[in-house]
């Protein structure tokens, strides 16, 4: 398996696989034009010339990332897969000097296997005030707010720790 960057030849099979958990409600659709413009953001794993998972890192502020449309081929959950992708997208956050890094999810366990840490919504108030208030799950998101604390946090130990 090879985790890289997207390239636009992979747009087609990461909307299908991003689709594929939307229409069950696990995550937001992506459009075509969406992944085209985000392009840069994202990460592949490929298995023989075929896109077996896919997820973008997205700036919020300078701050704070998200990792969004993380999406692994339903045949293939649990050989690591989601894994290598997100701990490619942990370091290019590290590279780009940026403190925390988001997921709103409800695959709670798998991120905390990444040493991502539940917090109150309340306290990313870059995220709320730039989408969350745009969505329709706004007054009733049932989605867990967890954030990894790259060495640029300046409570990078105690947050560790706790
Ligand atoms: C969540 C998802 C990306 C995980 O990908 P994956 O390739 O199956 O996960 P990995 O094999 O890399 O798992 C890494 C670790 O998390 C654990 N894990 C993964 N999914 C888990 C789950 N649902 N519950 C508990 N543990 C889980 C694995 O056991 C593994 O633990 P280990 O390192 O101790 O062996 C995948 O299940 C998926 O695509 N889900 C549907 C879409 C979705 O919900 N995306 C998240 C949107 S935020």
């Amino acid at each position: 398996m090879e985790v890289r960057k997207a390239s636009s030849s992979d747009v087609e099979s990461m909307q299908k696989l991003i689709q594929q958990f939307a229409d069950i409600g696990l995550m937001l659709p992506r459009t075509i034009k969406s992944l085209c413009e985000h392009l840069q953001c994202f990460t592949v794993a490929v298995e023989n010339d075929k896109v077996i998972g896919v997820a973008g890192l997205h700036v919020l502020w300078k701050d704070l990332a998200e990792i969004r449309s993380l999406a692994v081929d339903p045949d293939l959950h649990g050989r690591g897969v989601g894994r290598k992708i997100v701990e490619q997208l942990l370091q290019e956050a590290e590279k780009l000097g940026i403190a925390q890094v988001l997921s709103l999810t409800y695959q709670t366990q798998f991120f905390e296997k990444l040493d991502f840490h539940v917090v109150r919504k309340e306290s990313l108030p870059h995220k709320v005030w730039k989408d969350c208030i745009y969505c329709n799950k706004f007054y009733h998101c049932d989605e867990v707010a967890m954030v990894y604390y790259t060495h640029h946090y300046d409570g990078f130990q105690a947050a560790k720790e706790a």
